[in-house]
């Protein structure tokens, strides 16, 4: 179709479409639990086969990912509620359209991801006044620079740290504590299982082969991330909103069913302490 835009990216940047083609997907449905005219328009608008390169987009995966996208609306939504003035940064935020889904007309929104996906969102996404597009590796912290910590800040990086090593989560997750105090990180995980299941390259959920994800966690980990940092005052678990049939009726109770309840992929929220806190712990 004339007038689109190419899309060339491959490995990792490219999932940053794999994960719009599902949301899509699950958007255009009459029954959706994700409503997102703007993620529907951009498959509309990007010349990739999808279809080819990904497979008929599963209405299983479609709706999981929507119930993704939506457990981490409800946490910015409850954010933007306590600091209407505060700071959201997606950290390897690719061409998720999170920010017309909860906007309140008042915050600052900070998009940080690698080169390849932030051209195409450039190009494809209209980015307003106060929304920042910030190229960079979310290892480095260089993308904190500028961010006002003083009106609240969220750090959310859905659908990105699977794809680190375990150090380099932590180191991230220090970096975030120790910058932004009084701050909060939300990220998802997939489980120890499914990143060994990545590392031998077999094929993921909907018959796709996902780039390797070094970095797995299950649910009995998640206290120990409080190790990462001192700032860290409190670590829980975002359940996922109930969705449509029985996936959307297990999705919110799967901390309770046994089969679920280790391996399976989470949503985590961390909240940092007010004060600096140094390293030796000492105020
Ligand atoms: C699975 S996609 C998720 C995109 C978006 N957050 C979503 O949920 O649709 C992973 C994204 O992380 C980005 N990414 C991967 N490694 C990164 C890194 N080291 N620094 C910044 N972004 C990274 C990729 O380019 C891609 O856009």
């Amino acid at each position: 179709m004339p007038g689109r835009v190419t899309a060339d990216l491959d490995g990792v940047p490219e999932t940053a479409l794999w994960t719009l083609y599902h949301r899509a997907a699950e958007a255009v449905r009459p029954d959706t639990v994700l409503a997102d005219p703007r993620a529907v328009q951009l498959v509309s608008e990007i010349a990739f086969p999808f279809r080819e390169r990904m497979g008929a987009a599963r209405p299983w995966l479609a709706q999981a990912l929507a119930l993704r996208a939506l457990g981490f609306d409800g946490v910015v939504r409850a954010f933007l509620d306590d600091c209407p003035d505060g700071t959201v940064v997606a950290l390897g935020e690719g061409l998720e359209t999170q920010f017309w889904r909860v906007d309140n007309g008042r915050a600052q929104w900070v998009t940080v991801d690698l080169h390849g996906p932030l051209a195409l969102r450039r190009r494809l996404l209209p980015h307003g006044e106060r929304q920042r597009v910030v190229v960079c590796d979310a290892r480095d912290s260089q993308w904190m620079a500028g961010i006002d910590p003083s009106r609240g800040v969220l750090v959310t990086a859905q659908g990105l740290l699977m794809y680190l090593e375990a150090a380099q989560v932590t180191r991230l997750i220090a970096a975030c504590a120790g910058a932004f105090p009084g701050g909060t990180m939300v990220f998802d995980t997939v489980s120890r299982r499914f990143s060994a299941r990545t590392r031998a390259h077999a094929k993921g959920p909907g018959g796709h082969r996902l780039p390797p994800m070094p970095w797995g966690m299950d649910a009995a980990d998640r206290d120990h991330l409080r190790d990462a940092h001192p700032a860290i005052s409190e670590v829980s678990e975002v359940p996922l909103p109930a969705g449509r049939g029985v996936l959307g009726y297990l999705a919110p109770r799967a901390a309770v069913v046994p089969l679920l309840r280790t391996d399976r992929p989470l949503i985590t929220r961390l909240r940092f302490g007010a004060a600096p806190v140094s390293l030796t712990g000492q105020p």
